[in-house]
Formats: C-alpha cells, structure tokens, sequence
C-alpha cells in the first residue's frame, strides 16, 4: 500500500523503514531540507541499532523515500502517519502545536478519500481534534482518523517495530479497519481494534504502568537498602509470578527518555482536566526524583566535599543503546555535580555529542581508561552492556582512590569488590 509518514524523527522514521521492509511503498516527508537531503544521501541522523541497513535497502529497493513536500505525499499515499514531536511544556501539557499545524496542512490537499492516523504519543481526545481540524480546513474531506500508538522502545526500535506484541488500531469508523489491517498484516501480531480514545489511552496508560513498576522497585531498593536484603533477589522472586513480570523490574537512578516523564506528566495533567486526580502517578513521579537524589547522596556521603574532585562518569544517554539524552539523568547527576564544584569527566559509546551542549563544563574524553585516569570516583550512569567488561584492574590502578558508584547495578558485587573497589550499588 502507499504510505505518508509525516514527521522524520525516531518514531517516524523507524515506522517507515519497517513498513518498507514488509513491502509498503513508504514517502517520509520532514519539514527540515537539510534532514531530507541527509536521509536521501543515506545519512540516518540517529544512532539506532540496525535502522541504516533499513533505510539504505529499502531506498535501493524504490520502497522508501524521502521529501518535504507534503503535498505530493498526501496526493499519492491512502494512509498518511502524523508522527512529528510532542514535547512537554512547563506545566505538564503536550505541546500539539505540530500535530495541528500537520493536520492543516494535510487538510487542504485532500481530494479523495484518506485514513489520518495519529502515531505520534498524544493526551486523549486529540484525535477527535485532529477530525475536526481536518474538517475546518476542508469542510467535508472524505477522511476516517486513525489512533496508532506506537510502543517501541529506543535501541530496540526496529526489532520492537518488526516483532510487536500487539497492535492498537483505534478507529471512529469501521472504514478505516480494513486498510489498517492490510497494513499491519505483515508483522503476523494481534491486533486489537478500539475506539479512538481508548486507543489513545492504551499508550498513555501502558507507558505510566511501566514507570510505575520501575518507580515501585526502586522504592523497594530503598527498603532493601535498609533492611540489608538484596534488591535483584526480591525482583527475581517477584517476577517469577506470571502476574507481575520480571520485565521493567531493574533497580537503577530512575526512569529518563523521552517518553517516560513527558508521558506521565501529560497523562497526570490530562487526568487533571478531566476531573481525576492521579494521585499514584504523581508519587511515582516523587520516587524518580528521590532515586536520583538518594545516589547523589551516597556519592556525598563518601567524598564529603565535591568541590575540585575528580569524577569520572561512564554513561550519559538515558539508557544502554543509544545515543539520546533527552531527559537522561546521568545529565542531570553530571549538572549537579559540576553545580556543586566537582570537575567531570565523561565517556559514552553514543552519547557524547548530544550530551556536550547539556553539559558544557563536563569534559568528554574518548575512552574509559581517560575517565579513569586521576579520578577520585567513579560513576556508571547507563547501562551499556560494554561496560560490564571492561578493564576494571586497569581501570582501578589509573584513579586516585578506588571509589565505584553502580546507578545500573551493572556489576557483580562480589567480583568488582575482589579487585579493591569500594564498590555502591542501589538496594544490594
Ligand atoms: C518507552 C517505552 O518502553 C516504549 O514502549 C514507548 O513507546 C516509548 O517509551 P524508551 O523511552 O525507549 O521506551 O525506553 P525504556 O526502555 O522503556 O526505558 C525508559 C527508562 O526507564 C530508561 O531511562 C531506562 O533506563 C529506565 N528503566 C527501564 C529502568 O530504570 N528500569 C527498568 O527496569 C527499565
């Protein structure tokens, strides 16, 4: 089928090269030239394992292009995604400005019928908006809006995309069903067909679930911490029960990205405005900031006075397998420090380049051994798999005292311990 994707960030871009891949002849149309011309040149402005390939296959193969005229992608695409940013504002909201302006400019090409599907993570309701929109501009434009959220992770977002566990299509008209069933029909998962805010809610309330459990274990760490029992152990346990899952159950410095807080925050405030006040959200909320702040304390705890001390840190993306910093709090563990008077140094495999700007005063060396050199202390912020091994001996002999702070509980405590570190990691 011929599909629009408007908007050439993380979710549309990796939407649109699986969609290509299954055998969808995909347009991808973005607003800034300078992106279009790098994709068409097979340039992918994100690190995201295995999207390159992809694109650079698909694009050979005459399934997937690039352009910034929504105009020709509308005329020829039965489909169109909207899949452009939804940032936070200082309350909470979304912002839905782009949403908007894209389903005014979507509106005046119409001319025969289209299935509008909104991709992009938005509060309830906004695909109601996104109809009436469409109609102010275009009275009477033969179109059936769509709610599609996507549940893909970063770093795992092709294999998330390709190997879904189910697929969301909430529709106000049985219309759109088939189409979007035709669309989906490659990926061989189930599909569950709604009502549009229903749909809209599925992502909303899927994304807050899972921070709540992250928020939960670590508020079980903290007991842990306390009562001296081990954090991993108690997660194995409970996540044996096919109740709970042992998924989203790592203890660590909170929950970071560029869905979590903003989810959350959107779906509180949207509560808020349609009369519920999510309490429990908002604790899970207050438990994030107390991770972070309760590793920071440790840190103080052990170096008394941050002031001129050499910090090493080993990871500033959010998460382990990509190069996002949005949100992350490693960048906001190396803000603090450096607040304080603390001189940082950093090393991520991705992240350094999108973290300088952040963190301007932190210096970014190229290797861990860099990191080490001098160093009173140690700090691993994300959970790069690489990390786990790495030189830890050569590592200990180049730093000025053999502090190791685990935000990601990465390492063995027992084996890290053996080599001569004094060794913290959250709720063990
Ligand atoms: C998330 C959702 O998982 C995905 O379904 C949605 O579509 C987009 O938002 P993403 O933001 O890419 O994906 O990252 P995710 O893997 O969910 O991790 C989010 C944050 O939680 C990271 O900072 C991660 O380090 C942290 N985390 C995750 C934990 O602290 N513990 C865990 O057990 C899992």
């Amino acid at each position: 089928m011929n599909l629009a994707i408007i908007g050439s960030g993380y979710v549309g871009l990796v939407t649109g090269a699986c969609f290509a891949e299954v055998g969808h002849r995909v347009i991808c149309v973005d607003n800034d030239l300078k992106k279009v011309h790098q994709l068409q040149d097979g340039h992918i402005p994100i690190y995201e394992p295995g999207l390159e390939e992809l694109v650079k296959k698909n694009v050979a193969a005459g399934r997937l292009s690039f352009t910034a005229a929504i105009g020709e992608a509308v005329d020829v695409s039965k489909v169109i995604f909207i899949a452009v940013p939804t940032p936070p504002q200082p309350d909470g909201s979304v912002d839905l400005s782009f949403v908007e302006g894209v389903a005014r400019e979507i509106a005046v090409h119409i001319k025969e019928y289209r299935i509008v599907v909104d991709k992009s993570t938005v509060p309830v309701k906004t695909g109601e908006k996104v109809a009436q929109t469409i109609q102010r501009y275009n009275p009477g434009a033969p179109i059936d809006v769509v709610s599609n959220p996507e549940f893909l992770r970063e770093g795992s977002a092709v294999e998330d995309l390709m190997k879904p566990d189910r697929i969301v299509i909430g529709v106000s008209s049985d219309r759109a069903v088939g189409p979007m069933k035709e669309i989906y029909a490659p990926f061989k998962a189930p599909i569950l067909v709604t009502d549009l805010n229903s749909a809209e809610l599925i992502k909303h309330a899927s994304n807050s679930f899972l921070a709540l459990k992250i928020s939960y274990i670590n508020a079980v760490a903290a007991i842990c911490e306390a009562s001296g029992a081990n954090v991993e152990r108690v997660a194995e346990g409970m996540g044996a029960d096919k109740r709970i899952g042992r998924a989203f159950l790592n203890t660590g410095i909170g929950y970071g990205g560029s869905c979590f807080p903003k989810d959350l925050s959107a779906f509180i405030r949207i509560s808020e405005e349609l009369g519920y006040n999510f309490r429990l959200l908002k604790e899970v909320e207050a438990i994030n900031h107390d991770q972070k702040e309760r590793f920071l304390k440790k840190i103080r705890e052990s170096l008394w006075v941050l002031r001129h001390k050499k910090i090493g840190v080993l990871g500033l993306a959010f998460k382990g397998n990509t190069d996002d910093v949005r949100s992350s709090v490693a960048i906001s563990i190396v803000q603090q420090l450096i607040s304080e008077g603390a001189e940082v140094r950093a090393y991520d495999p991705q992240a350094m380049e999108k973290a300088h700007p952040l963190v301007p005063e932190a210096k970014m060396v190229t290797t861990p051994e860099e990191v080490a050199d001098g160093a009173d202390a140690l700090l691993l912020l994300t959970e790069w798999n690489e990390f786990k091994s790495l030189p830890w001996l050569a590592l200990k002999k180049r730093m000025l005292s053999p502090l190791l702070f685990d935000g990601r509980n990465l390492l063995d405590p027992d084996e890290i311990r053996a080599l001569g570190f004094t060794y913290t990691s959250i709720g063990r």
